[in-house]
């Protein structure tokens, strides 16, 4: 951050007292104020719900100009990264700051690679989740459950021990994410292989069953790996924000990622990859849409279009557009002409972007709109697309970890807030109690 030369100044209308708070410039983007001595010196806080003018932050991983659709990692271009390199090499972007030299990338993924196989005792874990539990659940409990196999031997403030845990945890999301799957259709495990790459790792533990041989087909492997890329870090949305502030107490940090899966987990954030195609389903057929672009413009109607609307992207999602690229390319290469699902996505993106009540909003298609679709071609579960989503941002999640950890001026996080509860009341004795709590009584 830039020396602050620029200031502004906070009145107080009432007693006309001024202070003058340092504007601080990064790189690029927005400038922002720093309050951090706001309270000692004026007794108020911000008031900022959602976050939705907050920086929490300083970073240098990933960029992002809402306004104008830009997605950087470390500098570069989301589309540059999806089009010429693999997840792995943006893993390591990630992690380290920049690309990696061939004898770099070819360490990493070996390193990455034979830290893929979980403790046996982790298979005793998934016996104590029922059949149909939500994939997510599963993912937040195992992950949680690695904390146990990881804690005493872990150092946080030691750089290569938090390296050690980053690798184990990018290794073995995959693992338990595959497992999840087998354990609810109540097939065996399967174990990775070396031989395979991330992507084809992951659909081997998903598909290959035990009675038989399974090939990886590379266009599927490359479709995976090109999602991952689009999923693996996107500054500080509420999930990578969780597992900082869980982070920010010296946390365990698989514990710290298992409440990011938690946070993912909502609609509103990864969950809307299967919230799209459950909404797709439901809309069934093209004449049918009207009738949901009313609902979701409804204000009394709690329907929304899902995988519509940004919190931080007002012009395109640059991961959307690539995105569904992709999907034509699959289903092409797949030999799949007709996709009823795709066309009446297409329809819909159509409809609502001609539409005054999108366009007045800013609300296009996110990353989330197209996703679905491709994992639904490559036979992946619905269940499972918001896991899909977990294993890519695994990385982002540690990398962001990371740099808190680093970061000379972490604290402990602990926003306040505006308080509007009752003031102090003098204990009433059970016995002595006529009126009790209203709100109770309304349930
Ligand atoms: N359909 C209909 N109306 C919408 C939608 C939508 N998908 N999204 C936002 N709006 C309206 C909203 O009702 C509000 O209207 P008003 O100003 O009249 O009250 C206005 O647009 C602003 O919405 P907001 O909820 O204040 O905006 P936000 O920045 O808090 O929320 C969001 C962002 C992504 C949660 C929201 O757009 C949404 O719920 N979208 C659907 C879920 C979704 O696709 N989520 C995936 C996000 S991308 C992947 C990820 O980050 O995980």
């Amino acid at each position: 951050m830039s020396d602050a030369k620029k200031t502004v100044t906070l009145t107080d209308n009432q007693t006309g007292k001024t202070w003058e708070f340092p504007v601080l410039s990064g790189t690029t983007g927005p400038d922002v104020i720093d309050i951090r001595r706001l309270y000692a010196e004026t007794g108020m806080f911000t008031y900022d719900p959602g976050y939705t003018s907050t920086g929490s932050c300083e970073s240098s991983i990933t960029f992002i100009d809402g306004d104008k659709g830009i997605l950087r990692h470390r500098g570069y271009d989301i589309q540059d990264l999806a089009e010429h390199s693999d997840f792995m090499e943006v893993a390591y972007l990630l992690l380290y700051g920049d690309l990696p030299n061939p004898p770099q990338k070819a360490k990493f993924e070996s390193d990455i690679t034979n830290h893929t196989m979980l403790h046996e005792q982790i298979h005793s874990f998934y016996s104590g989740f029922r059949r149909d539990s939500h994939p997510m659940a599963v993912m937040v409990g195992v992950v949680g459950a690695l904390s146990s196999f990881y804690h005493d031997s872990l150092d946080i403030n030691d750089p290569h021990h938090r390296m050690v845990a980053s690798y184990r945890m990018i290794a073995k999301v995959p693992t338990i994410a595959a497992w999840a799957y087998k354990y609810s259709m109540g097939q065996p495990f399967v174990y990775p292989r070396n031989a395979l790459s991330y992507a084809e790792n992951f659909l081997h533990m998903m598909f290959a069953v035990v009675t038989e041989d399974y090939h990886v087909n590379p266009v599927l492997a490359r479709a995976v790996d090109r999602i991952l890329i689009l999923h693996a870090d996107h500054e500080q949305n509420a999930s990578t924000s969780t597992v900082r502030l869980a982070g920010s107490s010296a946390a365990n940090p698989f514990a710290c990622i298992a409440s990011g899966i938690a946070s993912l987990w909502g609609p509103a954030h990864g969950g809307a990859n299967e919230a799209v195609l459950k909404m797709l389903n439901e809309i069934g057929t093209k004449d049918r849409i009207p009738e949901f672009i009313k609902r979701a413009k409804d204000k009394d109607d709690p329907f929304r279009l899902m995988g519509f609307g940004h919190r931080v992207y007002k012009n395109h999602d640059p991961r959307a557009t690539v995105m569904q690229k992709t999907c034509h390319e699959v289903l092409d290469e797949l030999g799949i002409s007709n996709e009823p699902l795709l066309d009446l996505a297409m329809e819909m993106e159509r409809i609502a972007l001609e539409d005054a009540y999108f366009i007045d909003k800013k609300l296009f298609p996110n990353v989330d709109f197209y996703s679905g679709i491709i994992f639904k071609a490559l036979n992946i579960p619905v269940s499972m697309f918001t896991v899909l989503f977990a294993v890519a941002r695994t990385v982002g999640w540690v990398a962001q970890w990371n740099e808190m950890i680093e970061d000379p001026t972490q604290k402990i996080g602990r926003p306040r807030q505006l308080y509007v509860g009752g003031l102090k009341k003098d204990y009433v004795p059970l016995h002595k109690r006529t009126s009790g709590s209203a709100k109770a009584q309304q349930g």
